[in-house]
């Protein structure tokens, strides 16, 4: 008798659940041969930038103000399941061909790259299942990576401000940032590390809270957890977060240094060719901009600047690579959208050293992994990153370790779809 194929992939379908935010998103759910079941979540941007692939959603405003992702499941259930009942799940990149074939369009804007998302990752989850791999190492072996020691470094969030929060604060994230190689975080194992990182972090966060109480800042957190109060000035958000470093028994500059997403694309007056900094009062040519950058740099341990210019604006983003790349990590994220076509040309412009990769940005895995291998072939730092509208689903986390990604940057130490992904970090470390 021929012997069964457990791997092949008997059912596929979707349905619309919530994202952290009460807004619709998509999940599939894969049924192999073999009886056993995956799901996968997708995540949504709150900007979902101009370059990115886009998302379908319904446009039906009698439901979920038109954000309602049934479409995109009829997709699945209808178009693509029975192009894909049948075939082996370790297929990926002949999967995610087909997946883009059937889409036919270069922003995935026909089916959606959320409906493409959903299932690429679907069928990634079920590829390591049936080959009893943890994700991390399925797609590390499958895609020819070679992940290092330890896992990624995480960048904590500790304020959110921008279209992020409801707060005064122009910047949309403040990050802390471990160093890696400090003595604190010293272990005889990659688990001890990564244990320890996630738990000063905490610590951090607890401790930043507690100043914030009593220094009168109200304590209520934005979109990915971080603390949100109105403040006086940009720079005091980053003087309260050394202070809570310390607060917490940590060293600044030795355990922890400073990081800044500033989401300029919203700063960015276009016609006047300005940043505006409104909080600070200020106003900036983007020559300025570098140079106010470059005194945070004498003032403060800053060691990552991700968007610090707008995303169209290149001959800023080549004079700022030029001006800070050697000191710090500029990481590109509106300015790349995770777009291989926009990766090229910052490459062939010089423009940043570090790229933030968004998964749901792409699409499929195969084509997520093509654009992380350019990045790092080129010697571009990795973060791999969540988006505001986050589920709990972990899968960037495993997709950050096989990449040996620098970075993982999953929001602050609180909400649970956050902390899903520093606890799956801490997981994978004691593998
Ligand atoms: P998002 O991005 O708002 O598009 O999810 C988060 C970020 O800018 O890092
Ligand atoms: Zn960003």
């Amino acid at each position: 008798m021929p012997k069964k194929n457990d791997n092949l992939i008997s059912a596929l379908s979707a349905r619309e659940i919530l994202d952290a935010r009460g807004y619709p998103t998509l999940e599939a759910s894969l049924i192999l041969s073999s009886g056993q079941r995956v799901k996968a979540s997708v995540p949504v941007g709150a900007n979902p930038g101009i370059f990115g692939a886009k998302d379908l959603h319904d446009g039906d405003r009698r439901r979920h103000q038109g954000k309602g992702v049934l479409l995109a499941a009829n997709h699945i259930n209808e178009l693509i399941a029975p192009r894909l009942v049948g075939m082996d799940v370790g297929r990926q990149e002949d999967i995610d061909r087909i997946l883009i074939d059937l889409d036919a369009t270069s922003d995935r804007r026909q089916l959606g790259a959320n409906t493409i998302h959903a299932v690429s990752l679907a069928v990634a989850r079920g590829g390591a299942l049936s080959e009893k791999s943890e994700l991390f190492s399925y797609i590390a072996q499958h895609f020819n990576l070679m992940p290092p020691e330890c896992v990624p470094t995480p960048l904590f969030n500790m304020f959110n401000g921008g279209s992020h929060a409801d707060t005064n604060l122009d910047f949309q994230e403040f990050l802390l940032v471990p160093q890696k190689e400090s003595p604190t975080f010293t272990a005889s194992t990659c688990e001890g590390k990564a244990e320890r990182m996630v738990r000063a972090g905490a610590e951090i966060f607890h401790a930043l809270g507690k100043l914030l109480r009593e220094s009168g800042y109200d304590v209520d957190t934005g979109l990915e957890g971080g603390y949100a109060p109105d403040m006086d000035s940009s720079l005091k958000a980053l003087d309260l977060i050394l202070a809570a470093i310390i607060k917490a028994g940590y060293k600044p500059n030795i355990d922890f240094n400073l990081g800044l997403d500033i989401g300029s694309a919203r700063l960015y007056d276009e016609s006047a060719k300005q940043y505006v900094f409104a909080l600070d009062n200020s106003y900036f040519s983007a020559q300025n901009l570098v140079g106010l950058y470059n005194d945070w740099l004498q003032k403060y341990p800053l060691v990552y600047l991700e968007d610090g210019l707008a995303a169209d604006d290149w001959t800023a983003w080549r004079q700022a690579t030029a001006s800070l790349g050697g000191k710090l990590v500029l990481a590109g994220d509106d300015l790349f959208s995770s777009s291989l076509e926009r990766l090229r040309r910052g490459i062939a412009e010089k423009a940043a050293n570090a790229i933030v990769i968004k998964p749901n940005q792409i699409g499929t895995l195969t084509e997520t992994i093509e654009c992380a291998k350019l990045a790092q072939r080129q010697h571009y730092q990795l973060v791999v990153s969540h988006r505001t509208g986050e589920t709990n689903d972990d899968f960037i986390v495993d997709l950050a370790v096989a990449l040996g990604a620098q970075y993982l940057k999953a929001g602050a130490l609180s909400r649970g779809e956050r902390v899903a992904k520093y606890n799956r970090l801490t997981e994978i470390a004691a593998i």
